[in-house]
């Protein structure tokens, strides 16, 4: 079953949201509606209000000290919380099928701070040699920096994974599609692999979201989102998520207390909004990317194309039994060079120029000059980051109109 099907579909959730009432048994499409979110709001409200306050007030002294023996379930300072926030939250947690979420202001906050809460000085952590830049940048810049051992593994090389394994290995960094090229991990192998290890696997699953994949069914327990994509949709906010345990994300809650990272009240709404539409865009964007994958795989200026739900691509069959869709990012090599396909992007009319993905609107992105532009050459290269890749993060127009304007770029290219 797709998960196109499953989005009319009755579903039942892994685990129960925070929220009885709210947690959802139904089908993905109702669960983006209604998901984490209580059947009687405040003041009879149809939408989550937005709490825009920073302090919240205590009846008395009594109501402080039985806050602070934890007999009473409040709220007490922005930091700690918030109720707009927190519906946010149990909505993920409900989408993902997992126990709990935790909001934070960008997607690279939600990974930095995880692994904060994590590594130790000393510690080994293991990540993907083509995972998401900044991703690296942060272990190598930062983790380093206070003495944690890094290694890199060519992503889906179980054997390399395996023998970079070290006693004290911490944590393993998965993504799971990698981008640009989609390449598929195999969740049940990194799951047992931790396990044997003792680490903690932390995937990164924005690309896939709880649509495609539920990685909280495999086993995982801490599930990375940059939900400035997909799970906000619209291109106008930044926000990032951990889901997954109880445990978990609790610890990972509790380390953040002090460190101050925040999502305002507002951000968290947008969020919660966005989230209303997840599952029909998600269906769109699964079903435009299919059909521009296989538009552009039978093109006669296409040399490649990287897309999961073609049996060309390297991980088709293990992205058919774990995944339910195939997501909406689709890269291509124009048969032609760097100068070509600059040529291509430029003539472009419909599609826009610009980093990012998980939009409605559909956006191009050449990946040597935008996200890979300060590699040298020979590492992009190695990364098979050509002057001819070419990334679409495809959005939810009309396929027609979205391929009618790649073929027109193609043949003037
Ligand atoms: C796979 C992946 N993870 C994490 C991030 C970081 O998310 P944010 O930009 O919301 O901080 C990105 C951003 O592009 C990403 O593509």
């Amino acid at each position: 079953m797709t998960r196109d099907d499953q989005a009319e579909a009755p579903r039942q959730s892994s685990s129960a949201a925070a929220d009885e009432e709210a947690s959802c048994a139904r089908g993905l499409s109702t669960c983006s509606v209604h998901g984490g979110e209580p059947r009687v709001k405040s003041e009879a409200s149809l939408t989550t209000p937005i709490f825009q306050t920073s302090t919240y007030t205590f009846q008395d002294s009594a109501e402080v000290v039985a806050y602070n023996a934890k007999e009473l379930d409040r709220w007490e300072y922005g930091r700690y919380g918030n109720p707009t926030q927190r519906a946010t939250e149990l909505k993920l947690a409900a989408l993902e099928g997992a126990e709990d979420a935790f909001l934070f202001p960008s997607g690279m906050n939600a990974l930095t701070s995880t692994l904060l809460a994590i590594v130790e000085a000393g510690d080994h952590l293991i990540l993907a040699e083509d995972c998401y830049k900044n991703t690296r940048r942060f272990c190598e810049l930062v983790l380093g920096k206070f003495g944690v051992e890094l290694s890199f593994v060519r992503a889906g090389d179980q054997r390399a994974l395996r023998e970079s394994l070290r006693p004290n290995t911490k944590v393993i960094v998965a993504e799971s599609p990698t981008n640009p090229h989609l390449r598929v991990q195999d969740l049940y192998f990194l799951v047992e692999l931790a396990r044997g290890a003792g680490a903690e696997l932390l995937l990164d699953s924005t690309l896939a979201t709880p649509f495609n994949q539920r990685p909280y069914d495999f086993g995982v327990r801490y599930i990375l989102h940059s939900a400035t994509k997909y799970l906000n949709g619209h291109q106008d906010l930044m926000a990032g998520a951990l889901i997954g345990g109880a445990e978990q994300v609790e610890r990972v809650r509790n380390f953040c207390r002090p460190i101050g990272g925040v999502p305002d009240p507002h951000q968290s709404w947008l969020l919660l909004r966005g989230l209303k539409t997840f599952a029909i865009r998600m269906a769109q964007h699964n079903r435009n990317a299919q059909y521009i994958a296989e538009f552009l795989h039978q093109h006669p200026r296409v040399a490649r194309v990287w897309y999961p739900g073609l049996p060309s691509h390297p991980d088709h069959e293990l992205a058919k039994q774990q995944m339910g869709g195939f997501g909406g990012l689709v890269s291509f090599e124009l048969d032609g060079d760097g100068q070509q396909t600059l040529k291509f992007v430029d003539s472009l009319r419909l599609w826009l120029l610009g980093p990012s993905l998980g939009g409605v609107e559909s956006l191009v992105s050449h990946p040597a000059t935008v996200s890979y532009y300060d590699f040298p050459p020979e590492e992009r290269e190695r990364l098979g980051i050509y002057d001819n890749l070419v990334r679409l993060a495809v959005g939810i127009e009309d396929p027609q109109d979205l391929v009618a304007d790649l073929d027109r770029g193609l043949c003037l290219a």
